[in-house]
């Protein structure tokens, strides 16, 4: 077979190529950046395994509870019971690969609490966790590449993936961002490139996912699910137009949240859930914070590290006490910290099966652009994990489908004459558009609709601005950003209006999509995917029902 191509280098293609690799099959993984500046090094408090070294009788059924549970009953429960039963040993192998996780006294790997979970479950080296797990897998990589069976193609980018019929994919049109000239590759894909946070902007995640990827498989006729669900965390801080994490390690190792009311301090996670405190699922979190700021007119929450050992915080918390020393010229041993929920995660993504297929045969997703793990909200430690997984179940679904579409070379050179068609139309325009004025306003949009709560007025308000907006990019042209970003940008806008309506169809409130209009849960009606497909140029939405679990 071809080179399977990988669009992304972080966690979810690393762990897909080096799956590949070790069956012999060559992979070629694509980014716009290096690895080594991947979204994933963000990643900071740990990844989840129910290895139990706390002796707390903890279990890898309990691990699949919670994270159901977590995900209000959306997410896919065979994904689930894979990637619960499954972590063990991917936590064993990255440490077998050097991963410098903490360890107890006695050696064995240490665990701490994470949000939504009653026992310590993650695994974690301070707080850079996806920083070391990325230097491990980028150096076992390496090995890899020598012998010929990974390449690289850093500074570039998909621009479109090419199809034969509905729904087989036979390969992608990749540009090379320094000259850029246009290259395609054919054959079997993996799409790999992380969250959606170029959308929004101002989110904890790289901004250089600027969710053209995905939006560009959804064109294409990948069917996007659970879209409307997007994680805030509870715990970010403002800094140079963008959020950063606070990691939620913080509160489990003792952190507490509280606001001022009338002056005085409310710890108000303990007053309302006296269980599970500060370490409540994300999405309850995240709403309390914000409601009782209102309340009390404040426009902050604070994280109180105060009573957190000094050691716990200089080795177990030691980059994140740096990070608030640094950036936010706090001390955490001494003062609280300003805080206040961002965005941090998209639940939603391309449509995938349990194995991670797509929706268009020969084109496979996993890591964050995917759907299946998570449902309506993810449990902190999870991230690591569903990529890690996801990549290695990905490659191993991959091995086992081929044969897998092809191009032949006639379908190929119809492909680059398609393109280059494409590109001259979008050249002939005349209105002149400025792609960076719509990309900011496409954040400002999606962030009044997306917000924490929704309600109709302004999801309907934010579809609404997003037809203008995509009807004013699709008659002009900008020059300077040239067709291949013009494309994209069209791209990103019906995937967003997908995500605008995506919300609205949602007529119920569930972990993280909050209606104000429809605050109660309903399972009767919505109990169920929400699927977004591209269609006759909009969107179309249904609601198809979640795969029974094949074992009980
Ligand atoms: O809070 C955190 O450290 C985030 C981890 C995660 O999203 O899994």
């Amino acid at each position: 077979m071809k080179a399977v191509w990988i669009i992304g280098a972080g966690v979810a293609g690393l762990s897909a190529a080096l799956t590949l690799a070790r069956h012999g099959q060559e992979s070629v993984l694509v980014s716009s950046a290096p690895s080594v500046r991947a979204q994933s090094v963000m990643a900071e408090g740990g990844i989840n395994a129910a290895l139990d070294t706390k002796g707390q009788g903890d279990s890898m059924e309990e691990h699949f509870r919670d994270t159901m549970e977590a995900g209000c009953d959306l997410a896919d429960p065979n994904a689930v019971r894979a990637l619960t039963e499954g972590a063990a040993e991917v936590v064993r192998t990255l440490a077998r690969l050097g991963v410098a996780f903490n360890r107890t006294e006695g050696g064995a790997l240490d665990l701490r609490y994470f949000g939504g979970q009653k026992k310590k479950r993650t695994a974690f080296a301070q707080s850079s966790t996806g920083r070391q797990v990325m230097a491990a897998l980028i150096q076992e990589a390496r090995r890899w590449e020598d012998r010929g069976l990974i390449r690289r193609k850093d500074h570039h980018e998909v621009v479109k993936y090419l199809t034969r019929g509905q729904n087989e994919c036979t390969g992608c049109i990749i540009l090379d961002k320094y000259t850029k000239s246009c290259e395609i590759l054919s054959g079997t894909g993996l799409l790999a490139s992380g969250g959606l946070n170029g959308l929004f902007g101002r989110t904890t995640g790289a901004v250089q996912n600027t969710g053209a990827a995905a939006a560009a498989a959804y064109l294409a006729g990948a069917a996007c699910a659970n879209l409307e669900m997007i994680q805030y965390h509870p715990t970010t801080a403002a800094i140079s137009g963008k959020r950063a994490l606070l990691s939620e390690a913080a509160r489990g190792e003792g952190g507490r949240l509280f606001v001022l009311r009338d002056g005085i301090r409310w710890y108000y996670m303990e007053e309302k859930y006296p269980e599970l405190k500060n370490l409540m699922p994300r999405d309850v979190v995240s709403r309390e914070t914000e409601a009782v700021c209102r309340e009390c007119g404040q426009d902050t929450a604070w994280l109180d590290l105060t009573g957190v050992d000094k050691e716990v915080l200089s080795e177990r918390l030691g980059d994140l006490t740096e990070f608030c020393r640094e950036f936010l010229h706090r001390d955490p041993g001494r003062e609280p910290i300003p805080v206040y929920p961002g965005i941090h995660y998209f639940m939603g993504g391309l449509y995938v099966d349990a194995a991670h297929r797509t929706t268009l045969r020969g084109l496979y997703a996993a890591g964050e652009c995917a759907c299946q793990y998570h449902g309506a909200n993810r449990l902190g430690g999870n991230s690591l994990l569903g990529a890690i997984f996801g990549g290695y179940t990905a490659a191993q679904t991959i091995l086992r489908d081929i044969p897998l579409p092809e191009m032949c070379a006639a379908e190929a050179e119809k492909a680059a004459e398609d393109w280059c068609a494409l590109c001259g139309a979008v050249a002939a325009r005349r209105e002149a558009v400025s792609c960076a004025a719509v990309e900011a306003e496409l954040s400002r949009i999606l962030n009044d609709c997306l917000g924490i709560r929704r309600q109709e007025v302004s999801l309907c308000t934010g579809a609404a601005a997003l037809a203008e907006l995509t009807r004013h990019v699709c008659a002009g042209q900008d020059r300077e950003a040239g067709a291949a970003r013009q494309y994209a940008l069209e791209a990103r806008l019906a995937l967003a209006t997908a995500m605008v309506e995506s919300a609205w169809a949602r007529k119920e409130s569930r972990g993280a999509h909050f209606r104000t209009d429809f605050p109660r849960r309903d399972d009767a009606h919505y109990q169920k995917t929400t699927v977004a497909r591209r269609h006759s140029g909009g969107t179309e939405i249904s609601f198809e029902p979640i795969a029974e679990e094949a074992r009980p």
